[in-house]
């Protein structure tokens, strides 16, 4: 039986390197799983773990999908203007022109919703679209982060803390010309994107950050509860409350107030999602870089790869080595920018030119590196995926 490097090698033979690939048959693994994960409740899938139009249509195409959650205005005016619709800008948009190409895609017919958390992103939205003369709907942004003897334990986004400081700004959208409030967001990043099961961690930080979540997910769900609660008292109607991310569908699945959960990077599964107790992913997508030296026996050099992630510098943010099985890094050298070395001495024999593939600790950032991911099923190429960085706009 041939290896999954045999299996990739073959696909790619034709292919010049370094490229981004996607694994189908993972891919469809991950779907059914997050399906699964979601039980029931509709999943809204996040864009900026995707980036790329293909895939974001085979994830909606399945039961159980149910909108995109986008990361910047123009990337949502760019995919209403392909045909995707229930759009939700879950970042605060401020720039007028953004805001004026969403307006464009509103009136074009595509439902596009922004995100405020305060006084002045409802005034900046209103004012353009009442000078465009569309109604822009609002969705609020609920800050869930909690605080556990002084440790501050979450994202640092909005500054809505409680259900009356989210009535005052619903009671602000109510006043204002061009805006209606649609939707609630609470996002718990801090049990959505915070592994924990993390080998680059001891075995106290471990366990001490599982039990931070443990006490931060009532908390959050019950300040989700009130402010939704809150909020119909006083006669907002709402037509969506949402919450959650990859690390954590199972827990907020559990708040009855959440209508839809949000997953992106559950489809990719990139390295940092290799470390959570709960769940397993499939390992979907990565990029290939090809042997250029062998500098010495078990030693590989191969040309760039050095695709390090966002987020607070650390190992856990260089590529994981994937295949063939048993690659590794250096520890000296890491990932580098046009060279990275890596030790090997299992079964293949790596000629020149013969690729090693790695993964992105995150899902998106990926594709910002690539203009196409290479689809592979069974052996085969079977397409070539435009990224948005194909589409000539990334957008960040
Ligand atoms: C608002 C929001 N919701 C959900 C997510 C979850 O995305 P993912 O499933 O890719 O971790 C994120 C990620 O940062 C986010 O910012």
């Amino acid at each position: 039986m041939s290896s999954t490097y045999d299996a990739y090698r073959s696909a790619l033979s034709e292919e010049s390197y370094p490229l981004a690939y996607l694994d189908r048959s993972a891919l469809e693994a991950n779907i059914r799983t997050t399906r699964r994960r979601a039980s029931g409740r509709p999943v809204r899938v996040a864009s900026k773990s995707i980036r790329c139009r293909a895939v974001l249509r085979e994830v909606l195409d399945r039961d159980g999908f149910r909108g995109v959650m986008c990361y910047t205005g123009h990337e949502a005016a760019h995919l209403a203007a392909d045909g995707f619709d229930d759009l939700l800008v879950a970042y605060p948009v401020v720039d007028a022109d953004e805001l004026a190409a969403v307006c464009s895609a509103i009136e074009a017919g595509t439902r596009i919703v922004l995100l405020v958390d305060s006084d002045a992103h409802v005034e900046r939205i209103s004012e353009v679209a009442a000078e465009r003369g569309v109604s822009v709907p609002i969705c609020l942004d609920l800050d869930v982060s909690t605080d556990h003897l002084g440790v501050y334990f979450g994202v640092r986004r909005s500054g809505i803390r409680s259900a009356s400081a989210a009535l005052e700004l619903a009671r602000t959208i109510a006043d204002a010309p061009a805006v209606t409030l649609s939707g609630l967001m609470g996002y718990e990043g801090q049990l959505a994107g915070l592994p924990d099961d993390d080998p680059s961690n001891s075995f106290v930080t471990n366990a001490v950050v599982r039990r931070l979540k443990r006490r931060s997910e009532p908390i959050v769900h019950e300040r989700r509860q009130e402010t939704v609660a809150a909020l119909e008292r006083e006669g907002f109607a709402l037509d969506f409350v949402n919450g959650g991310g990859t690390g954590c569908l199972e827990s907020t699945r559990r708040d009855t107030s959440v209508t839809e959960l949000t997953a992106g990077s559950a489809f990719f599964a990139p390295g940092l999602f290799d470390h959570y107790r709960g769940f397993t992913i499939a390992p979907a997508a990565g990029y290939a870089i090809e042997v250029v030296r062998r500098p010495e026996p078990g030693v590989y050099t191969c040309r760039g790869g050095g695709y390090v992630a966002s987020g607070p510098p650390g190992v856990d943010k260089i590529p994981t080595p994937h295949l063939p099985r048993g690659v590794s890094l250096f520890d000296a050298e890491g990932a580098g920018e046009v060279q990275t070395p890596v030790s090997y001495d299992g079964p293949h024999r790596l000629e020149l030119g013969d690729p090693v593939f790695c993964r992105h600790a995150k899902a998106g950032e990926l594709c910002t590196h690539f203009e196409h991911l290479h689809v592979i099923d069974d052996g085969e190429l079977v397409d070539r995926h435009p990224t948005y960085r194909g589409d000539g706009a990334w957008f960040l």
